[in-house]
């Protein structure tokens, strides 16, 4: 038979697309990663898999790094990064959504992927993360102040849904088993720490995840190692893990799963290579030694583990949270803006004795990619000197109608910053009296006539204070936001959450004044003042030193200064506190930066006390009060 040249070339045509379609589903049946409880294993594309991973926050460094941080971590000899997702960010808005910019979620996982990492998402919607009331957007506690968090509060549910629908269909296509990077999915977060134990949220939670993630990647719960956290924390059909911190007893530490998971891969969610630290604190330090022999132990007993953090970041703006002791004196404590964490990779992105140490044991067990990976260039800048502009009394803020009763921020819908609260001292004020703000949260200058009188603060129970005055005179208080609480207690509005008392007696008739301070950009082209009141705007302009090269990294420098906020070209590189410690000054990644001849513009909020020299200085390296370094 006499065969054409078109037939021949029709036959190839259609071997090679029957390969195609065989390839196409042999390796669409391939592609899976799945739990081996038989064998104590996870099974990657049919094989063993033991992961190494290592949290990185995208939201805790600028985009323009996210890749730089993920290589340094890939270098390490890690195989995966773990993430939380930040609903916060994502939803500024009820309803309004950004992924975009520093939101670009999947940007992050696809660098990740390029970079050779595979992926654990940690969606939440509770995430604690040592971030301003656990990442849940405080929009919430407007909709309804006594909205039950993490529970199965109708009023809370109807949102998580919206948002854990949102996120899941945008991340679906790189879920390992769609052929993306993501093996591991958390629902929910430490959720056997929380006493409320409401395990139909975690149930219905729990099917909200599997509708989207079904068998695509593995769903995992993780909680604190020990048998009272394991009680609410787990939830049927998903998979466990737990969560502790070096110089532990491997075999030990993973007792109580056991108990109650006896089969399955062993997993450590949150291994703890460094520690965070509060305001008011020496720095937390985590000695090196101890995390490589328990990194070694895992590595020999086939544990998967996460270092968390293996690098930290910052937390820039109004993005850190506190926690809350159930203790007379401390009861509140405010998180740093660094959140340096004494982790591998330091905040400003530099590679540790840490990191080698960890890369070294790491390359006892597994091949550690070659990668060549280096800090980045700093700058130093000796003292720029500030002229003060504009008290924020005198700056443009939200004013909102008078109320009888002092409103909370949420109720008033003011989510950061701060909020001034005015009324008058009362016809029957005799000269002096106890002015109580109980359950203020969180700190208030106290003013008379806008004169300050004193401060009342939580961090340390401060809640009274004497005041002299007469009749009719202004009090104001003007209360700070130092970040909602992101673990235990999930109820905490700011403010003035009771009435205020003067000599027991409750002022009424309250002008409330919201000033946000996201963006200061109205200080920038006042002129100077010597004339203003704290608190105050300071700012200058500055020109970097003469160079074609990009601008290097640096810290801001604000020993000298009391406490406040610090902006440089409309960033908000977060609060700081230099009489409370230990941190001293806020990294200022170079690419905030104009490089030359461009200019820069700092803009200080201080709050409470004239600086006389008014300098900042940009360091190479970061700050801390004396007697702490890391
Ligand atoms: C859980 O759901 C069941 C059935 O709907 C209901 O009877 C029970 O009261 C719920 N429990 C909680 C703590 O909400
Ligand atoms: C670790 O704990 C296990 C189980 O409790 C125990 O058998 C073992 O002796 C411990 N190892 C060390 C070095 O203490
Ligand atoms: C680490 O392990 C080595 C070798 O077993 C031991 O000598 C050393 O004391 C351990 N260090 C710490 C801090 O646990
Ligand atoms: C770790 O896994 C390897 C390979 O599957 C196995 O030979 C070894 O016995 C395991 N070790 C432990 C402590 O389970
Ligand atoms: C806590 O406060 C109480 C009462 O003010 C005081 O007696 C006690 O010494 C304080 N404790 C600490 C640890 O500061």
């Amino acid at each position: 038979m006499k065969v054409s040249r078109l037939e021949v070339c029709c036959g190839v045509a259609l071997v090679l697309l029957a390969s195609v379609i065989v390839i196409f589903f042999w390796t669409k049946e391939v592609r899976e990663f799945k739990i081996d409880y038989e064998n104590n294993r996870f099974l990657k594309d049919g094989e063993p898999f033991q992961y190494i991973s290592g949290s990185l926050h995208y939201f805790r460094v600028p985009r323009v790094y996210w890749q730089d941080r993920l290589r340094k971590l890939r270098a390490a000899g890690l195989n995966v990064v773990s993430l939380y997702v930040e609903w916060s960010r994502h939803e500024p808005q009820p309803g309004v959504f950004d992924f975009t910019g520093e939101n670009d979620l999947e940007h992050f996982i696809k660098l990740a992927e390029e970079e050779g990492l595979l992926v654990i998402l940690r969606p939440g919607p509770y995430i604690c993360a040592e971030r301003d009331l656990g990442g849940y957007p405080v929009w919430l506690l407007h909709k309804n102040p006594k909205m039950q968090l993490r529970t199965s509060d109708p009023s809370h549910t109807k949102y998580v849904q919206i948002w854990i629908d949102t996120l899941l269909s945008r991340l679906e296509h790189l879920l390992y088993g769609n052929g993306g990077p993501i093996i591991m999915v958390q629902v929910e977060n430490e959720y056997g720490s929380y006493s409320t134990c409401d395990r139909n949220y975690t149930l219905w939670l729990r099917d909200l995840f599997v509708k989207h993630v079904g068998t695509k990647a593995v769903l995992f719960t993780t909680d604190g190692a020990a048998k009272g956290f394991l009680k609410c924390g787990p939830i049927p059909g998903v998979f466990i893990t737990v969560d502790f911190g070096s110089g532990a007893n491997i075999t030990k530490a993973f007792e109580p799963l056991r108990a109650i998971q006896p089969k399955g891969p062993l997993v450590n969610s949150e291994f703890y290579p460094g520690w965070l630290t509060h305001w008011g604190e020496s720095v937390s330090t985590v000695e090196t030694e101890r995390i490589v022999n328990t990194t070694r132990d895992m590595l020999q007993a086939n544990v998967s583990f996460n270092y968390y953090m293996f690098f930290g970041g910052t937390n820039f703006g109004y993005t850190s949270g506190a926690n809350y002791r159930d203790s007379p004196n401390t009861s509140f404590q405010p998180q740093l803006t660094s959140y340096d964490y004494d982790a591998p990779i330091t905040e400003a992105g530099d590679l540790t004795q840490k990191y080698f140490a960890i890369r070294s044991v790491i390359s006892e067990f597994v091949t550690v990619p070659g990668i060549p990976v280096e800090n980045s260039k700093k700058f130093s800048y000796s003292g720029l000197v500030l002229d003060p502009r504009v008290s924020l009394f005198d700056s443009p803020g939200v004013v909102y109608p008078e109320t009888t009763y002092p409103k909370t921020f949420e109720e008033l819908g003011l989510y950061t910053g701060f909020l001034l609260y005015e009324t008058r001292l009362p016809e029957t004020f005799s000269s002096q009296g106890l002015l109580t703000a109980k359950h203020l949260h969180d700190r208030a200058l106290v003013y008379i006539d806008k004169q300050p009188v004193g401060i009342l603060d939580r961090s340390n129970a401060t809640f009274s204070l004497n005041i002299s005055g007469k009749p009719h005179q202004t009090l104001s208080l003007l209360v700070e936001n130092q970040g909602h609480i992101n673990y235990g207690i999930m109820s905490d509005l700011k403010g003035l959450t009771e009435n205020v008392t003067l000599n027991g007696d409750v002022l009424l008739n309250w002008k409330q004044t919201g000033f946000p301070t996201e963006d200061v950009s109205h200080v920038v082209d006042l002129p100077k003042s010597e004339t203003v009141k704290l608190p105050a705007f300071y700012s200058q302009k500055f020109q970097l030193t003469n160079t074609a090269e990009d601008p290097g990294d640096t810290f801001v420098d604000m020993s000298g200064w009391t406490k406040g906020v610090v902006y440089v070209n409309g960033h908000n590189l977060g609060r700081y506190w230099s009489t409370e410690g230990p941190q001293q000054s806020l990294f200022l990644p170079g690419p905030f930066l104009h490089k030359h001849p461009e200019y820069n513009t700092i803009v200080v909020l201080e709050l409470e006390t004239e600086n006389s020299l008014r300098k900042v200085f940009f360091s190479p390296t970061p700050v801390w009060s004396s007697g702490n370094s890391r």
